[in-house]
């Protein structure tokens, strides 16, 4: 269940006394300065919720370590019926962005308690301060911005306990002062639908890959589309094993090969109602996201450690359908398909070997020197059938090497393209959307690294150099030179720990990116 998110104002009379009740915990933002931590200016003292105005007690913030940085939190408790105060760090006035409210609304939500309502207070001075724009855009944004990280920070994959877990907060209040209430409720419904996305593609990512097969893919796929509104605006296609052989898609069938679970190549297509036309053009943005719905490595098998995670490399193919989804209630004005292969990479009788050349559905041919490269494999389809849209864009997700992890640990994702406008432009809407992502080199001086003695290319580098690269330069092969970027999301897909917007397990990392993009992508920035 998501956590239901509403706008409210707290300065005005029309508060609702009666919901007043129900307030288990208010929320109060407090930016770090040299003084200590303080509340934003600009919370008139006659709110409702008078807790919203009370300065934080300097000694007890010094006592506990509180000092208003981000991700902070310090739970005062009330006298008895009264709801508790949590401040909540904001860090300092001038680094505040949408990503340090997004931060601070996980960790109220994460100290709030574990029943009720918990309310948290936005004043006007901290929504503009949080983004550069100034006026009803930077107002929307921060309440957005409040939502996605109150309802990420309470998911919780809980399907297969037994025992029903300790719960969150069930309602949570963004109670804007001096703050316009349509504007509000705007920025709390985009919040909630991004939101909506994300913990979709998380929990397609966290079920056992026993249960979500590539069959069981394709029918989740369908669930999450139509369910958008009964009314869909997306089309799903799926292909079966017998399709994807007539359609040639030799890099699919190749990796499925030693699997008892038969591939699909799922495809849904957005539509929008009202279309934004460039030059009598609608602009359309292809996704292709790598499903590998458990990645063994095959007969290149992986050690028991590299294994253990590996249900976790269909993130790609999770974002991209999540993102699909959620275009019709955001109001996507591009023309947006997905496209995800999926297949399970075993080791089996039948498996592909180490040797063995595959001709993809473009006619190009690449030698498997190692079967645990198989993101690229069934890439090359994926991309090839992307090409043949002839779209304006194209994006590709992929848990795809070993090597981004290095590169760039857990948190951020590897940038790679041919095109600098496009590459730019996901990169301005990562940064909107708080998803870290670094733009790294497609270094053609490396393409030597995937010849192959007998095929076209072979599906590795060399060892110990540049693996992420290497991978690169095989997907730009099949891309036909249409502006294309790649995210090699094999670091940020999946978390560790608890911790701020993260829960442990899949991230759905790359869907808010991918939606901030397409909310713009084509035409004039909107609100
Ligand atoms: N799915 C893995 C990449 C991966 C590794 C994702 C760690 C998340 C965490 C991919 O299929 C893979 O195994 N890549 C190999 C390629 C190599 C054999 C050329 C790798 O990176 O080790
Ligand atoms: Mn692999
Ligand atoms: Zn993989």
């Amino acid at each position: 269940m998501q956590l239901n998110v509403v706008a409210s104002r707290l300065d005005e009379p029309a508060w609702d006394h009666a919901a007043e009740a129900a307030v288990t915990a208010v929320g109060v933002p407090v930016l770090e300065s040299a003084a200590g931590p303080e509340l934003v200016d600009g919370t008139p003292a006659d709110v409702a919720l008078p807790a919203a105005a009370v300065r934080p007690d300097p000694e007890l913030s010094a006592r506990r370590g509180f000092s208003g940085k981000v991700g902070q939190a310090m739970v005062v408790l009330r006298p008895e019926g009264a709801p508790a105060t949590v401040y909540v760090g904001c860090g300092r006035r001038d680094a505040l962005g949408s990503e340090e409210l997004r931060a601070a609304a996980a960790a109220f939500v994460r100290s709030a308690g574990r029943s009720g309502t918990a309310v948290m207070v936005l004043p006007r001075l901290l929504a503009e301060q949080a983004v550069s724009a100034d006026g009803a855009f930077a107002h929307r944004r921060a309440a957005q911005a409040v939502t996605e990280g109150a309802v990420l920070g309470a998911y919780r994959f809980s399907s297969h306990k037994s025992a029903q877990e300790c719960g969150r907060v069930e309602r949570f209040v963004v109670g804007g002062v001096g703050l316009d209430r349509g504007v509000l409720e705007a920025g709390v419904a985009r919040g909630t639908q991004v939101a909506r996305a994300v913990c979709a593609a998380r929990d397609l990512v966290n079920e056992p890959p026993s249960s979500m097969t590539p069959t069981r893919l394709a029918e989740a796929a369908g669930e999450l589309v139509s369910s958008a509104d009964g009314t869909s605006a997306v089309m799903l296609e799926v292909w079966d094993e017998h399709h994807i052989a007539g359609e040639r898609l030799g890099g699919l069938l190749g990796v499925a090969r030693g699997s008892a679970e038969a591939p699909r190549l799922i495809r849904a297509e957005y539509q929008p109602v009202r279309p934004l036309k460039v030059d009598g053009h609608v602009p359309h943005v292809v996704l292709v996201g790598k499903g590998i719905t458990f990645d063994s490595g095959g007969l290149s098998l992986k050690s028991p450690e590299g294994m253990s995670r590996m249900k976790t490399d269909m993130s790609g193919a999770a974002a991209v359908l999540a993102t699909v989804s959620a275009c019709a209630g955001l109001g996507v004005r591009a023309r947006v398909t997905a496209i995800a292969p999926v297949a399970e990479n075993m080791p089996g009788g039948s498996a592909i070997k180490p040797g063995d050349v595959l001709v993809v559905r473009d006619g190009q041919t690449i030698e498997v020197v190692n079967t645990d490269a198989e993101g690229r494999l069934v890439l090359a389809d994926g991309l090839s059938l992307a090409a043949e849209l002839h779209p304006d864009a194209i994006i590709d997700l992929a848990t795809l090497t070993g090597s981004a992890v290095v590169a760039l640990g857990r948190s951020i994702a590897g940038l790679f393209g041919n095109d600098d406008v496009l590459l730019d432009e996901v990169a301005a809407a990562a940064a909107l959307a708080g998803e870290r992502v670094w733009r790294l080199p497609l270094a053609r001086e490396y393409s030597s690294h995937i010849e192959s003695d007998v095929a076209d290319m072979k599906n590795t580098g060399k060892a110990d150099q540049a693996g992420s690269i290497a991978a690169a330069l095989l997907l730009e092969r099949f891309v036909r030179g249409i502006p294309w970027a790649h995210m090699d999301i094999a670091g940020p897909a999946r978390s560790d720990e608890d911790q701020g917007l993260l829960t442990k397990g899949g991230t759905g990392f790359g869907v808010r990116t991918l939606l901030e993009l397409l909310h713009a992508y084509g035409g004039p920035l909107p609100g």
